[in-house]
């Protein structure tokens, strides 16, 4: 007996997201978030264009504690996902916060030399600014027919998720994604971040 012709899917690529309702918790990163503005109002350069980001040293500063102890928290979920032995539980590498005007947006690109990267959204207006993930596999545009179908995941080539105020989403640092320019009048204000495994680690 001939059978139907079966699908199987395989090397999906995750994407962790969790909501956190914490109205104190984002009044009182506003206030560090903006304090360490006026601190360097210089901050860095990155991927993101015109807004303002921070030094990537957010985990050495206790009033950023809270929220990062809840990424910790959530990222048990992952290590449990990965297979990670319980010792090697996830690390902070790196923090760093972005403070996002109207008109910020940031370019595609990856995390180099980590393994799961993440950010948490403070405030996350309306119309403030998408994020999109695009798929890595290159590969699979080489042979690509006919249009995106939002029915149809295995023709998508990017996913577009709109954050909400208290949104965390955590996903592999290999794993493009740029974020669409803020159209609200409020800033954008988001903690990003970087967890490697413990065993992977070097303060050095
Ligand atoms: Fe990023």
């Amino acid at each position: 007996m001939t059978g139907e012709v079966k699908r199987e899917e395989f090397f999906a690529t995750p994407i962790w997201s969790r909501q956190i309702n914490d109205q104190a918790l984002n009044e009182e990163l506003e206030r560090a978030m903006y304090a360490l503005r006026d601190e360097d109002p210089l901050g860095v350069a990155k991927s993101n264009n015109m807004g303002w980001q921070s030094r990537d040293e957010l985990q050495n500063r206790p009033e950023f504690k809270p929220i990062l102890d809840v990424v910790l928290e959530s990222s048990e979920t992952i290590r449990e996902d990965m297979n990670i032995p319980v010792e090697n539980r996830f690390r902070i590498a790196t923090a760093w916060c972005g403070i996002n005007p109207t008109g910020a947006f940031n370019m595609t690109h990856t995390h180099p030399n980590t393994t799961i990267s993440g950010v948490y959204y403070v405030r996350a207006p309306k119309n403030g600014g998408n994020i999109q993930f695009v798929d890595a596999r290159s590969a699979h545009l080489m042979t690509k027919q006919g249009f995106a179908d939002p029915d149809k995941p295995l023709t998508w080539e990017a996913v577009t998720m709109t954050p909400e105020t208290g949104k965390l989403f955590m996903f592999p640092a290999w794993l493009p994604h740029n974020v669409k320019p803020n159209l609200a009048r409020q800033d954008r204000l988001v903690i990003s971040f970087n967890l490697i495994p413990s065993n992977l680690w070097s303060d050095a």
